[in-house]
C-alpha cells in the first residue's frame, strides 16, 4: 500500500497536490512518499518480530541521501556494493555496524574503506576475493568479518537479466568452493568466519524459491557447525517482488512467517536485504506531454522523460503502470508513450489505453522509486530530473534538477 491516491479528481503525494509540485519544480521529477517508505520498511521488520534480525535496505534501489537518512533513523542497516555506496551511507549518518558489503568485484580501495568504516560484514563472492580481504586486513592489522555468498543454484522464476542465484551466473560460490573458505577464514588470523549470505534474484513474485534457497543454506549452516564453524548471521539477500501492474507478490509478513518456520529453532540472526520491496511504490515519476503525434499506424504521446530518466521499460521490458495527474474521463485510445531520445527504445509504455491527452499536461509514471533515479543517466545530454521528497503535508527538495553546467562540470 502506498500514499498516491486519487482525492478530488487529483493526484495526491499524501498531503501534497502532485500538480502543485510540477508547478514549483518542474518535470521530469521524481517525487517520493516517507509514509509510504516508513511503512514498507516497518513492514520487513514487524515481519520478523520473532526472530533477530536486521533489515538491510538494498542501497541500489535508491540511494538519495533524504531517504537513507530517513530509513536509518527508523533502524535500518544498509546493503551497499560500493564505496560510493558506503559514502552515501555515512554521510546519511547510518550506523556503519549495520552495513553489509556486497559485490562480485570488491576493489582494494573500498575494502580498505569498509574496514576503516567497521562494517559489520563483507559478503564475500569468490575465493579471489577472500585472499584479498585477508591480506589488506593483515595490512591494516584489523579483523574482517565475513559471510560467503553461497549460490544455491535455485530458480527464483523471474525475468533473466535480474537472477542471481543460478548455477550459470556470476554470484556467490558453490558449497565445495565455500566449504574451504570457511576453513580457510577460520584459521586466518584476520578473517572472522561470521555469516553466510545469498541472493537469488529480484522481483521474485512467490515464496517457493526463497525457502528451497533457505533449506539449502541451512543445511550448509549445520554441515559447518560440525566442522568447528559457527554461523550467527543469515542473510537471505533482497528480491521480493512489487505490483507494478497485476502481480500478486507475497507480503513481507507471508516470507516473514516461512523464514520462522524453515529456521526453527536455531539461533541465528537473520538478515534480509530489500530494495524494491520498500522504494519501489514509494516513488513516481512525473513527467509532462510536449506533443501528441499520429502515424498512419500510431498514436504517440511525447512526453519530457526518457530512457535516461527511467530505463526500466527499455531495458527489460518493464511495466510501468502511467495515469494523468489530474484525470478527466476521456475516452481511452491505444499509445506509446515515449521519450525525447533518439533511439526507438525510448518508451515508458507501448500500446497502453490511456485517454486522449492535452499537451502540457502531467502524468505520474508510478512505481518509479526502485532503479529510477539510480539507473538513470545523462543520455542525449539531458540533466538528471530532480527529486522531491514528500512527508505528509511537507514536500523538501531531495535533490535539485541537474544544470547544463552540471553536465559539463567535469570536463576540461
Ligand atoms: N541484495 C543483493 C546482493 C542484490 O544484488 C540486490 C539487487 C538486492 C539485494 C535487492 O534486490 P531487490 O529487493 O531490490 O529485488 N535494476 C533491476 C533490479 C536489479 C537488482 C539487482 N540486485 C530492476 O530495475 O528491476
Amino acid at each position: 500500500m502506498d500514499y498516491f491516491e486519487y482525492r478530488d479528481g487529483q493526484l495526491w503525494a499524501e498531503e501534497v497536490r502532485v500538480a502543485d509540485l510540477v508547478e514549483q519544480y518542474g518535470t521530469p521529477l521524481y517525487v517520493y512518499s516517507a509514509r509510504t517508505l516508513a511503512r514498507h520498511f516497518t513492514a520487513f521488520d514487524a515481519a520478523l518480530d520473532g526472530l533477530d534480525h536486521l533489515i538491510c535496505f538494498s542501497v541500489k534501489a535508491n540511494s538519495n541521501l533524504s531517504l537513507l537518512r530517513q530509513l536509518g533513523e527508523l533502524g535500518a542497516g544498509m546493503d551497499i556494493v560500493s564505496g560510493g555506496e558506503l559514502y552515501r551511507v555515512l554521510k546519511a549518518g547510518v550506523d556503519p555496524h549495520k552495513v553489509v558489503f556486497s559485490g562480485v568485484g570488491k576493489q582494494d580501495h573500498e575494502i580498505r574503506e569498509a574496514l576503516t568504516a567497521d562494517i559489520l560484514m563483507f559478503n564475500v563472492e569468490s575465493s579471489q576475493e577472500l585472499e584479498r580481504i585477508g591480506r589488506i586486513a593483515e595490512k591494516m592489522q584489523t579483523v574482517a568479518c565475513i559471510s560467503i555468498r553461497i549460490n544455491p543454484d535455485v530458480d527464483p522464476q523471474t525475468h533473466p537479466y535480474i537472477s542471481t542465484g543460478l548455477k550459470k551466473n556470476k554470484f556467490g560460490m558453490d558449497m565445495l568452493e565455500a566449504t574451504g573458505a570457511y576453513l580457510m577464514a577460520k584459521r586466518h588470523a584476520f578473517l572472522e568466519p561470521v555469516g553466510m549470505d545469498c541472493h537469488i534474484g529480484s522481483q521474485l513474485t512467490q515464496i517457493g524459491p526463497f525457502v528451497e534457497a533457505l533449506e539449502k543454506l541451512l543445511t550448509f549452516v549445520d554441515r559447518l557447525g560440525s566442522s568447528g564453524v559457527t554461523i550467527h548471521y543469515l542473510d537471505l539477500g533482497g528480491g521480493l517482488g512489487i505490483t507494478y501492474h497485476d502481480e500478486l507478490p507475497p507480503l513481507p509478513a507471508d516470507l516473514g512467517k516461512a523464514i520462522a518456520e524453515t529456521v526453527g529453532r536455531r539461533e541465528l540472526t537473520i538478515i534480509l536485504e530489500p530494495g524494491r520491496a520498500i522504494a519501489g511504490n514509494a516513488g513516481i515519476l512525473v513527467t509532462r506531454v510536449i506533443f501528441t503525434k499520429k502515424t498512419p499506424v500510431k498514436h504517440f504521446v511525447i512526453v519530457d522523460a526518457a530512457m535516461n530518466d527511467l530505463v526500466r521499460p527499455s531495458l527489460y521490458g518493464a511495466y510501468h503502470r502511467i495515469r494523468e495527474v489530474h484525470p478527466r474521463g476521456r475516452e481511452p485510445m491505444k499509445v506509446d508513450v515515449v521519450g525525447p531520445i533518439c533511439e526507438s527504445t525510448d518508451f515508458l509504455a507501448q500500446d497502453r489505453l490511456l485517454p486522449g491527452l492535452a499537451v502540457g499536461e502531467a502524468l505520474a509514471v508510478f512505481s518509479a522509486g526502485a532503479y529510477g533515479f539510480t539507473m538513470s543517466s545523462q543520455y542525449n545530454s539531458r540533466p538528471r530530473a530532480a527529486e522531491v521528497r514528500v512527508d505528509g503535508d511537507h514536500a523538501i527538495l531531495a535533490r535539485r534538477r541537474e544544470t547544463y553546467d552540471d553536465l559539463i562540470a567535469l570536463e576540461e
